[in-house]
């Protein structure tokens, strides 16, 4: 870990994203350099104007000094403001830069990164690590130039007044390199930790806001803050600790740059008893002695708050060198409209949990056909159809799509083909009108509008206070679950996919958008394959074949009468889940038709709309 994360090699990683601001970088540098150089000329002519000046009473050359002192700070301070100016749109830039990659970077990663690591931690990851990152840029950058030529100017400097005072001066510095190597890489590691604890209250924070109404719901209040207070109560544990390690190191280093002076004053002062050394010198020595210590001090300052930056650094790497586990082939081939004829053959998955889900499943829907998969909760059907816009590969076996293996197709033109209304429905922050033109970014207004008539949300959309443009709040919050899952309906017709993928909710709707929801499916099913995740008794009657799943495996399939008789899971299952006791509350005992009656396939499609109109009724 060491090697691979040694400051030289993350700096020289971190250069490439400084490499396209190089002109910027480079025209800042410049300025600083000057700077720099019109600071020199100060202390040589404090010992000219000591020793020559003052004694020989020469008013003149005092003036003509005056004057170009002044001159020189001000020509110095404008080169210090653009300097600054520069860098500082040099470092948005960079620091932008990295935000978006490490952003592309983990929207390319596989949904199982996403599904062991909570939202928050990752939140922070992307800001407060690139945030910290600044530690290497602009002001830092600018310190470490200016001291570095400071420092070098007084290495020269006092070996040019006086060689044997600036070598006497230069023995205080392997000082330095031991306190580097005594806190460098303490500070790094304790940085790192500190990071992840903050990382980790932010992913506590992220989730308790999302969780709030369930928290007020249940009075946890005290509960959740007592969780808040313990996590961040390590993180500023870890903090301190890191404060009072970084405050030891700044101290070591001002003990050793106070020395310096102390040696020089001491050894000058006999120096100038023997005669060997002017008190003009002694003066400017002191002076320059200055830009030896004062630069060092604040070099090493400089490198403890790098060495923050480098443990962030860091986390920003490990993220970047993260790989997707569901890669495209590089000779992967462009499919363009399906058919949509899917096959999976013997396919087997597990998560990375372990537990087998998928163990040996076959099956293959037709174009055009509705295929229904049923099984009990968590027998792996939304798992199952997952694998089809390839969010998982399978572990073995393979899924075909028209006689392709879809890990030889570009990722992005088979999820094309391919419009999902999940289990649970998302919508973004932002206007009816946006959260459906998600599914076709370039559809018209009309298009749009065509799709939620199409999905049964026209007539409640238009009731909204701004119709179409009702901003619907984080999450769609401000809608019903109904309406949300009708507009996600609308974003999955505007699509037009070949494949279509239906996990229907588990929650129980009220029977007015149950059958809402069930007149908008029936457009976005026609001319298309569509796999069902049957919760409903009117979809597994729809169903051109229905997928019986229970242990991993498939283990019957067909058609609803044939099922009825020959399967016995099916039979419990229909029984169990599709008859369900709330609607069998809503209807008058006689009028319930029981399981038998229900059987012939023939009477399935007037047993559906008889059952609807006594709901209705
Ligand atoms: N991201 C995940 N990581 C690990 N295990 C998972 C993950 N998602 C689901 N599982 C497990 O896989 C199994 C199948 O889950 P899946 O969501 O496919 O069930 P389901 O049949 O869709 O259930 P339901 O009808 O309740 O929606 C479950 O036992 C669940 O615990
Ligand atoms: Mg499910």
């Amino acid at each position: 870990m060491a090697n691979k994360h040694s400051s030289l090699k993350l700096i020289l990683r971190f250069s490439k994203f400084l490499k396209p601001y190089w002109k910027k970088g480079l025209a800042a540098l410049f300025l600083m350099l000057l700077a720099v150089v019109l600071q020199l000329p100060m202390p040589f002519l404090t010992r000219y104007l000591i020793d020559k000046v003052i004694i020989l009473r020469d008013f003149r050359t005092l003036n003509i000094i005056g004057f170009v002192l002044i001159a020189v700070l001000l020509v110095r301070a404008s080169s210090i403001f653009i300097e600054r100016v520069l860098l500082s749109t040099f470092r948005a830039r960079v620091l932008f830069d990295i935000r978006i990659a490490l952003f592309q970077h983990l929207q390319r990663l596989s949904l199982s990164f996403f599904h062991n690591k909570e939202t928050g931690y990752l939140m922070s990851r992307v800001g407060d690590d690139v945030g910290a990152v600044q530690g290497l840029l602009a002001d830092t950058m600018v310190s470490f130039v200016q001291n570095t030529l400071t420092f070098i100017a007084g290495v020269a400097c006092t070996l040019y007044i006086h060689p044997k005072l600036a070598l006497i001066s230069f023995s205080i510095l392997p000082l330095y390199a031991l306190s580097l190597k005594v806190f460098n890489k303490r500070i790094r590691n304790m940085s790192y930790e500190v990071r992840e604890r903050y990382a980790n209250v932010q992913k506590d924070l992220q989730e308790l806001l999302s969780g709030i109404s369930i928290i007020k719901a249940f009075s946890r209040e005290k509960h959740t803050a007592i969780r808040m207070v313990r996590s961040t109560k390590e993180a500023v544990r870890k903090e301190v600790k890191l404060n009072i390690l970084s405050a030891l190191a700044g101290i070591s280093s001002t003990v050793i740059s106070a020395a310096g002076p102390l040696v020089l004053i001491w050894y000058g002062c006999a120096e100038i008893m023997r005669g060997d050394l002017t008190v003009g010198g002694l003066v400017a020595f002191n002076s320059f002695i200055r830009y030896l210590f004062g630069p060092t001090q604040a070099l090493m300052n400089i490198n403890f708050s790098v060495q923050r930056s480098l443990a962030a650094c860091q986390r920003i790497f490990e993220m970047l060198d993260l790989q997707p586990e569901v890669k495209e082939k590089k000779e992967a081939v462009e499919p363009g409209r399906l058919k949509g004829d899917v096959v999976l053959q013997d396919v087997s998955f597990s998560y990375d949990s372990g537990d087998r889900i998928l163990d040996g499943v076959s099956l293959r829907a037709r174009p055009g056909q509705i295929v229904a998969l049923v099984g009990t909760s968590g027998v792996g059907k939304t798992t199952l159809v997952s694998l089809i816009p390839r969010f998982y590969d399978p572990e073995q076996g393979r899924v075909l799509i028209d006689g392709t293996d879809i890990k030889d197709m570009r990722l992005r033109s088979l999820r094309d083909n391919i419009g999902i209304v999940s289990q649970e429905t998302f919508l973004f922050s932002s206007t009816v009108r946006e959260n459906i033109r998600f599914g076709r970014l370039g559809a018209t207004d009309q298009e749009v509008t065509e799709a939620a008539r199409l999905a049964q949300a026209h007539e409640f959309i238009t009731r909204l206070p701004e119709g179409y443009d009702t901003q619907i709040g984080e999450r769609g919050v401000k809608l019903s679950g109904g309406q949300r899952q009708r507009i996600a309906i609308a974003r999955a017709i505007l699509r037009n996919p070949s494949i279509l993928i239906l996990d229907e909710a588990t929650s129980n709707l009220d029977s007015e958008s149950e059958r809402a929801i069930q007149q908008a499916l029936r457009p976005l099913m026609k001319n298309r394959t569509t796999f069902v995740i049957a919760h409903r008794l009117s979809t597994v009657l729809d169903a051109d074949k229905i997928v019986v799943l229970d242990g991993g495996k498939v283990v019957a399939q067909g058609k609803h009468s044939e099922l009825y008789q020959s399967c016995p899971v099916y039979r419990r299952l229909y029984d169990e889940q599709f008859l369900n006791p709330r609607i069998e509350e809503e209807i008058p005992i006689q009028q319930q038709p029981s399981a038998s009656e229900v059987t012939p396939v023939e009477s399935v499609e007037e047993f559906d709309h008889g059952y609807l109109l006594s709901l209705e009724g």
